[in-house]
């Protein structure tokens, strides 16, 4: 099939890249003339396992190709994906504009009957606008559907190659046998596609996006009563999840949520309920809890070094993207935290394995960038790990304290166990677990 996708950043980009490995003629257009520059020469702008070798190939073998020309990529094509980003607008709203830019690119070079489909995070009501904006510059018919995504950065190729369920709203039958006929190769498995309303595919991907938020704000608030009474978020989550109404899935406590999809999705929720007249207290909530404990970690340190100024002590972080896999800082927890430390006049040392040059545009020349991870510890007064990377889940922990000056971590994520550390003679500091301070007799032993 003929394909264009509109907007090629991390979503634009997984589904050109994975309909045409499947066969299909894909045209990905974006307004940015340089990312399109770079594509057409097999570079890939971001770091997403598994993208590029696709990428490569597919337009090695002329299945994929890029183009700054929306119009063109728009009359070559039978169905066109709209995959352009949705920010927030002021009021926490998704700001629609790109869409309905998108959308009058489409009207004014439609060359026949085609599929339109909003794959980019929109509020109900959203396909609707798109249609009535293509219509006013065409009298050729439309179909427009909605087709959230639900692939997550990190693991966004293999999520689109083999989808938990495909969601497509529609009001035609043309459309559902296109989208059928597209979808075909991905759902073999016997993984459902499930056709609904149009309003209903909206609402799944904000509702969907909301929940898993839900549960992570959920476990915070947990964590931080384990704190207070000395129990361990481990032990509860463990003694939750195995019940089957719950499931063990999203329930890990940590430093909050960040990246592009869950902190603006949850606010356009709100926003979207609110117009509605129904209660939205309980993201109101979330995205209380959730940025109170991107804080949180900033307020433990505080406290275990007595004052509100850090001058004169150096920290080492680990872990700048939003999550492991990613090069995505998109509301990332490490941004409050590693600012949060500059503004009390400590100096920051940080490591991530993919984000440096992207950590680069928010903090510029105002902390240490290390390529390698042990080197954020030389001379450190602590360590905080903020991203849950692989090859910080078994470090070399002798190597650690040798170079640190305080043997002192505070992790947002917690990899390691708190007993062991203890062992190790560190002075360990998790989330919603006992902290743990080694003995005189530990520390020396462990030395
Ligand atoms: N990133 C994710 O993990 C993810 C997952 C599911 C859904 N989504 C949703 O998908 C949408 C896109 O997200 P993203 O992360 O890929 O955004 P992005 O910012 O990485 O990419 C958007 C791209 O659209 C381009 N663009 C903007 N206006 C355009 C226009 N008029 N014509 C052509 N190109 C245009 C931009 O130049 C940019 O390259 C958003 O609505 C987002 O909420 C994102």
């Amino acid at each position: 099939m003929h394909v264009a996708v509109i907007g090629t950043g991390y979503v634009g980009l997984v589904v050109g890249a994975c309909l045409a490995e499947t066969g299909n003629d894909v045209i990905c257009a974006d307004i940015d003339e340089d990312k399109i520059n770079r594509l057409s020469a097999g570079e890939i702008p971001i770091y997403e396992p598994g993208l590029e070798p696709l990428v490569r190939r597919n337009l090695d073998e002329g299945r994929l190709r890029f183009t700054t020309d929306v119009g063109f990529a728009v009359r070559e094509s039978e169905i066109i994906f709209i995959a352009v980003g949705t920010p927030p607008d002021e009021d926490g709203s998704a700001d629609l504009q790109h869409v309905l830019r998108a959308a009058e690119a489409i009207g004014r070079n439609m060359n026949g009957e085609k599929v339109v489909v909003t794959k980019s995070t929109v509020p109900v009501g959203a396909a609707a606008r798109v249609r009535a904006e293509i219509e006013k510059h065409t009298t050729y018919p439309v179909h427009v559907c909605s087709n959230p995504e639900f692939l997550k950065e990190g693991a966004a190729v293999d999520d689109f190659m083999k989808p938990d369920r495909v969601v497509v709203g529609v009001d035609s039958e043309y459309a559902k046998k296109a989208l059928e006929e597209l979808y075909a190769p991905f759902v073999r498995t016997g993984k459902p596609m499930l056709f609904m309303s149009i309003q209903s595919a909206e609402i799944t991907k904000y509702a969907a996006n909301a929940m898993l938020a839900t549960r992570i704000s959920f476990m915070n608030m947990v964590a931080r009563l384990c704190a207070e009474v000395g129990a361990d978020v481990d032990e509860v989550r463990r003694g939750i999840g195995t019940d089957s109404r719950i499931g063990p899935a999203f329930l890990f406590a940590g430093c909050g949520y960040g990246g592009s999809c869950f902190p603006k999705d949850v606010r356009a929720l709100v926003r979207t309920l609110g117009d509605y007249g129904v209660d939205a207290s309980i993201l109101e909530a979330v995205e209380r809890v959730n940025d109170a404990q991107k804080r949180y970690l900033l307020e433990v340190v505080e406290d275990r070094f007595e004052g509100k100024q850090l001058s004169g002590l150096t920290f080492g972080v680990w872990g700048l993207s939003f999550k492991p896999e990613t090069d995505d800082m998109r509301e990332a927890p490490a941004i409050v935290v590693v600012d949060g430390l500059l503004e009390r006049g400590a100096r920051v040392q940080v490591h991530d394995p993919q984000a440096l040059e992207v950590a680069k545009r928010h903090f510029g020349d105002r902390v240490t960038y290390c390529e390698h991870n042990y080197d954020a510890l030389t001379g450190a007064d602590a360590l905080l790990i903020i991203t849950e990377w692989k090859p910080y889940r078994r470090p070399d922990f002798q190597k650690m304290k040798r170079l640190m000056r305080q043997p002192i971590i505070f992790d947002g994520r917690n990899l390691f166990e708190p007993e062991r550390m203890r062992e190790l003679g560190f002075e360990y500091v998790s989330m919603g677990r006992p902290r743990v301070v080694p003995t005189l007799v530990q520390a020396i032993a462990a030395n």
